[in-house]
């Protein structure tokens, strides 16, 4: 054998977008499965609320379709919203035949969620921690697939392509670059096809709904092999982030606002009908603003989010995840209401994708959160990113199956990483500085409302970082710190250039430059290509 470790198939990333993959192509090729930290360290352990899908009478795809579409402010691709939306009841099954415990009513049907965006009760869920119910399912079937080998603790330090070797030949993708951080030491994985199902970047921001392993690594590792990249001005806050010293990352989902729970200021008096017909279940973006508004005009640290109207045995039933950690923190959500303040939550762009999940580069897919497919156009609307991941896992294994006899192993040895240039680093604080440094920028200069003058300071500091992290990275051994540094500089940088090119506001992107939407043209996707950077 050529190299040491070669797959048919290598797949970054062990949330519900890689497991479903791993899962699908399991009994017809061998898969390698990466996480860089633990198996449930990614978003999908955390998701609350659900997955959407057309089950109930009274809905339909069109609706689901309008809904989905309204929601991305004129930027969905309506062809693959409606491929998408097809899938959910498919989606549902699978899922089921995998083992996930969905919460059922009294009759035994599946029982709804709402959410902010939707015109139906359309939301599958497994009480309020949905994610952890799917990902428990699915480790358990992949550990036990003899097909797939799962390596925890390892995390990507770069693609490897041909054209790294040899200039002159097409640029296919061979594998990875891995650093396996049992023993600090980067080995080479090779494989026929890669697969990135690295989650999401929202940690490029200082207050983040996400776990902590969300750095945009896949964006940036996509980005660097040449990977065409869009629409990463579309980064979403979630409004309701709980607001507590000792509970920065934890989420009050929204499908509370969907059982009714009210926006309030400190002084009791509701809000959110100054800003949308739809009050408190209008889409994120909208209700996102208007809490970022109340709290710089009011001057206050945190709104409220009241559900304590509702009978205190259904809280503790629809919500036990939520109503325990509150509880904890010595907030009984059943009698008082929630400090809450918008979190950056969800990344709408990613690495261009086309409907089989291929991106730009042979034999590199993306799939999940790390991927702009077209569902969410410049917003996402709540639960259909879990469905993305399962509908784009799909397709991706259908496409894969069908291509791997095209795409034999190349027959190329990968070169050995070369550590003989650098040494350990001891200077270990530059990395914690710069951390800190880059997710306040990007917090205060590119967040909820944008200008053109915020933005131009964050990229002027994002060079003088990028320039310190090069030099960092040529002359000290990697370690999972400096690449994730890596990563979020990076995707700093595309988020700040894809908003640079939008002049107008629209959907997530909000700048006081250009407050309207430009309908005077038809709407148009930002668009990155690294060979225009060179
Ligand atoms: P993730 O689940 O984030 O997994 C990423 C994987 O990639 C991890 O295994 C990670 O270790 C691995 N990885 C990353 N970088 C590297 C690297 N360099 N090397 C090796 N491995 C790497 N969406 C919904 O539809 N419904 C919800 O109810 C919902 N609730 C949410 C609640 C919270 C708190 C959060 C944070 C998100 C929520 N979302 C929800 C969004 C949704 O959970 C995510 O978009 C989705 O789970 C992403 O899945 P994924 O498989 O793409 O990535
Ligand atoms: C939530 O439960 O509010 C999160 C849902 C989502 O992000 O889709």
């Amino acid at each position: 054998m050529l190299n040491s470790h070669s797959f048919d198939v290598l797949i970054i990333g062990s949330g519900a977008a890689g497991l479903t993959l791993a899962l699908k192509l399991a009994d017809k090729a061998s898969v390698v499965v990466l996480s860089k930290f633990s198996l449930i360290a990614g978003s999908t352990y955390y998701a609350q609320g659900g997955i959407s899908a057309v089950l109930d009478k009274s809905d339909s795809f069109q609706s689901h379709i309008e809904d989905t579409l309204n929601a991305g402010a004129g930027l969905c691709d309506e062809e693959i919203v409606k491929l998408t939306v097809s899938q959910g009841k498919q989606s549902i099954d699978w899922l089921r035949q995998q083992g996930v415990a969905f919460t059922e009513d009294i009759s035994g049907e599946l029982h709804l969620n709402r959410e902010g965006g939707h015109s139906h009760r359309r939301i599958v869920h497994a009480k309020d921690a949905t994610g952890r119910a799917m990902s428990l399912s699915l480790i358990k079937r992949a550990q036990e697939h003899s097909n797939i080998e799962i390596l925890e603790n390892h995390n990507v330090v770069d693609l490897i392509t041909t054209d790294k070797f040899n200039e002159t030949v097409d640029k296919i993708i061979l594998g990875a670059y891995v650093l396996d951080t049992h023993n600090q030491q980067v080995k080479s994985i090779a494989a026929r096809i890669v697969v990135l199902a690295t989650g999401g970047a929202s940690k490029v921001y200082l207050y983040s709904t996400n776990p902590h392993i969300s750095t945009g690594d896949g964006i940036a590792l996509a980005w660097r092999a040449g990977c065409h990249i869009s629409n990463m001005e579309f980064m979403q806050f979630h409004p309701t982030c709980l607001y507590h010293p000792n509970a920065r990352s934890f989420l009050i989902s929204e499908a509370v606002r969907g059982e009714g729970a009210r926006l309030i200021l400190p002084n009791g008096q509701p809000f959110m009908s100054d800003y949308d017909a739809r009050e408190e279940l209008a889409p994120r973006d909208i209700v996102a603003r208007a809490i970022d508004n109340e709290m710089k005009t009011q001057g206050i640290e945190c709104v409220y989010l009241d559900i304590s109207h509702k009978p205190a045995k259904f809280i503790r039933q629809h919500f036990p995840t939520i109503y325990e950690q509150c509880l904890k923190l010595e907030i009984d959500i059943t009698k008082q209401p929630i400090p809450v303040v918008p979190a950056a939550h969800y990344t709408c762009g990613g690495v261009i994708t086309d409907s089989n999940a291929r991106t730009n580069i042979p034999r590199l897919y993306a799939i999940g959160e790390v991927a702009c497919t077209g569902l969410h156009g410049a917003n996402r609307m709540a639960s259909n990113s879990l469905l993305e991941c399962l509908v784009f896992a799909e397709r991706a294994s259908v496409d894969i199956l069908n291509s791997l006899p095209d795409f034999p192993q190349l027959k190329v040895e990968i070169p050995k990483w070369d550590e003989s240039q650098v040494i350990d680093s001891d200077e270990e604080v530059v990395i914690s500085h710069n951390w800190d440094e880059l997710r306040r920028f990007m917090w205060d200069y590119v967040g909820i409302v944008r200008t053109n003058k915020r933005l131009n300071r964050a990229m002027h500091r994002i060079e003088l970082l990028t320039e310190e992290i090069d030099e960092y990275y040529a002359h000290f051994k990697v370690s999972s710190d400096l690449l994730e540094l890596r990563s979020l500089v990076t995707v700093a940088e595309l988020i700040v250039r894809c908003a640079q090119q939008r002049k107008e506001s629209r959907g997530l992107h909000y700048t006081q430059d250009y407050p309207e939407t430009d309908n005077s043209q038809p709407a148009k996707n930002s668009f990155l290509n690294p060979n225009d950077f060179k």
